[in-house]
């Protein structure tokens, strides 16, 4: 036993495991209690945990305090991300080291690294078809250049996010290899059939993620004479979590990564990770026990670890994975607000925020505890329509309707439509259409023929990047967007990109175009300003820390969203107008809302009413004190 000055590596172990071990053995319990090999499997992962706590560097250990003083680091107003491929932005590993600069210059305290793990060889689904956990891409560099970019971020107050792929492994993964030699103990770290009665009868009521390039959900390999599962690619297998060692191997590649520095995993696809006959085998409950379970393991011997969780469903299905009922605060820190995007984007095309405003006012609640969201506009992937039949009808909308509409807008063929994206993974049988584009494409910029119609992309850009900096949660910027990069057909010349519409987004950086950021005559230069001003406007109002309740409220403009930020200590009415007329607030109806400063903390400037009316421009957002 130790006493104060000398706390002994075990008593620190021992205490961590005490805060956190009813989190999680009863969520193990329930999940494999009855598995044969359970008292094996709770034993490994207490040694497992022991040895990850042991080889933690003694800086990260500090950090690991730092962070049980300061547990609300992740909600502050500082926090802002950005997300890119290495290749695409830097290059290499090393490379980014030279490109931290020019992060600081945005305000970006956080970085989102996309996937960097060993992928298959040709086609791995941008890298989230990984064969080896334990290595880094050999394009990228290695484990140890890993470590040194965690140290430079560090270094430079800023936070390290990279991706953990845990639904599914390449097909050249060393375990799926050996399962498909016939090593039946292998073979249980995946979903395999000897014949097709299964997958036949899941797939009544499977949905499909990638109808076009791969259809349904199993494939069939004779040589092996099975059937395996494979949600996504024919090359991703889907793990199956219902085997415990599944569990503890990938608990040790998630403490690995983090004795390497990083300081958030996004898990990804982790609506996938749990099978039950007659279900679409997504957002199960078991799903929510696992991440708990992980989450709890993180605490125990990585404590400065959070978790991001990547669950791309409609607004009901999501919040659970911030933690509710018996999850309240022990799941996901962070989860991507995908119902705020897509309704952006819907409120964007109708110029009426009412949609919005339903949604965001029936189905997400004021406070969150120990979370928040990743708030986003854009991202790597495609934009689903995510709106049910009940919301759109709750506004007098067809819901299918609504989304074919959508689609045809942002693809840019409805009349009058300012956009211009590309259709992604077009569903003949449930009529979905999800639709690629960078940022800027979609919000006009593309197709903007005149100064006036480049000027209103701005606005619409900066709108969005408004709303996600002020809504609560981490605003998370999408490389290029801050330069209002276009959509780049490129992808279309490159064998393993062709198929995947996504590409049209991913583009190299253009470090051009950044150089010339100071240039205010380039459209690029004039967003890269915007967003700038933003991250420091959110900087300098602490009432936008994540922790203070957010709520949503009908304003009389109907083309106005409008979102309170409840800070005991000062809190903001924030309004963004989704058309191009000028809208007319009540004065009356800011005042019963909190509105007592007249002071706009987004421009840094005061507001005058003019007939008891705030005026508020075209695609202008306030935030008002
Ligand atoms: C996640 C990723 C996406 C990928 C999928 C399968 O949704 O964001 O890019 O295709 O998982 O790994």
């Amino acid at each position: 036993m130790s006493n104060l000055n000398t706390i002994s590596d075990e008593t620190m172990f021992d205490l961590r495991h005490d805060r956190s071990a009813p989190d999680l053995w009863p969520m193990l319990q329930a999940l494999y209690g009855s598995h044969p090999n359970y008292a094996a499997f709770a034993k490994s992962l207490i040694k497992a945990l022991k040895s990850a706590w042991k080889a933690r560097p003694a800086e990260l250990k500090l950090l690991d305090l730092k962070r049980d003083f300061e547990p609300d680091w992740f909600q502050r107003a500082q926090m802002a991300g950005y997300v890119f491929y290495i290749d695409r932005f830097a290059g290499t590993l090393n490379g980014i080291t030279d490109k931290i600069p020019y992060l600081q210059d945005l305000g970006i305290n956080y970085v989102h690294l996309m996937p960097c793990l060993k992928p298959r060889p040709g086609d791995s689904d941008g890298g989230y078809s990984v064969m080896d956990y334990g290595a880094i891409n050999p394009r990228f560099g290695t484990m140890a250049d890993l470590k040194a970019v965690s140290g430079e971020l560090h270094h430079h107050g800023m936070s390290l996010c990279i991706d953990l792929v845990l639904n599914h492994t390449a097909k050249e993964h060393a375990w799926a290899k050996k399962a498909a030699k016939g090593d039946a103990q292998y073979q249980d770290y995946y979903l395999m059939f000897d014949t097709d009665a299964h997958p036949n009868a899941y797939e009544q009521s499977l949905v499909e993620v990638f109808p076009n390039n791969a259809p349904g959900n199993f494939t069939h390999y004779p040589d092996i004479g099975k059937w395996v599962w494979t949600t996504f690619n024919e090359h991703q297998w889907d793990l199956n979590w219902a085997n415990p060692q599944v569990f503890l191997e990938i608990t040790k590649v998630m403490l690995n990564l983090a004795n390497h520095g990083v300081d958030v995993v996004r898990l990804d696809a982790v609506a996938f990770m749990w099978k039950r006959l007659g279900t679409r085998c997504q957002s199960e409950p078991e799903v929510h026990m696992i991440l708990q379970a992980l989450r709890a393991c993180s605490r125990i011997a990585a404590p400065a670890l959070i978790h991001l969780e990547e669950a791309i469903v409609g607004p009901q299905e999501m919040l659970p994975y911030l933690g509710r009922g018996k999850h309240d605060g022990k799941e996901g820190n962070l989860a991507y607000h995908n119902s705020l995007m897509v309704q952006f984007w819907s409120a964007l095309a109708t110029r009426d925020a009412r949609l919005m405003t339903h949604v965001m006012s029936t189905h997400f609640p004021e406070n969150l505890t120990n979370a928040t969201y990743a708030t986003y506009i854009r991202c790597h992937d495609d934009i689903g329509w995510a709106i049910t039949d009940e919301d759109a009808a709750a506004l007098h909308l067809s819901g299918p309707a609504h989304r074919a509409y959508l689609s045809e807008f942002y693809h840019g063929g409805f009349p009058g439509s300012f956009a211009k994206g590309a259709l992604f993974q077009v569903n003949a049988e449930t009529g979905d259409k999800r639709i690629s584009g960078s940022f800027a494409s979609l919000a006009g910029l593309e197709k903007a023929q005149t100064e006036t119609e480049v000027e209103t992309a701005l606005k619409r850009i900066n709108l969005g990047h408004a709303l996600i900096a002020c809504f609560g949660g981490i605003p998370l910027i999408y490389m290029g967007d801050e330069l209002a990069t276009l959509n780049d057909d490129g992808y279309l010349n490159q064998p393993d990109h062709a198929h995947d519409s996504r590409w049209i987004h991913r583009p190299m950086m253009d470090w051009q175009e950044a150089e010339a950021r100071h240039d205010q005559s380039r459209p690029g230069a004039r967003c890269f300003t915007g967003l700038k001003h933003i991250l420091a406007r959110r900087r300098a109002t602490p009432g936008l820390h994540a922790a203070h309740p957010t709520r949503v409220l009908g304003c009389p403009a109907t083309a106005v969203f409008a979102v309170q930020r409840l800070a005991p200590t000062g809190g903001l009415l924030a309004l963004f107008n989704f058309s191009d007329e000028w809208q007319h607030i009540p004065g009356a109806w800011l005042r019963a809302n909190g509105v007592t400063a007249w002071h706009d903390a987004l421009a840094d400037q005061s507001v005058s009413l003019h007939d008891d009316r705030l005026s508020l421009a075209p695609l202008g957002a306030v935030w008002l004190q």
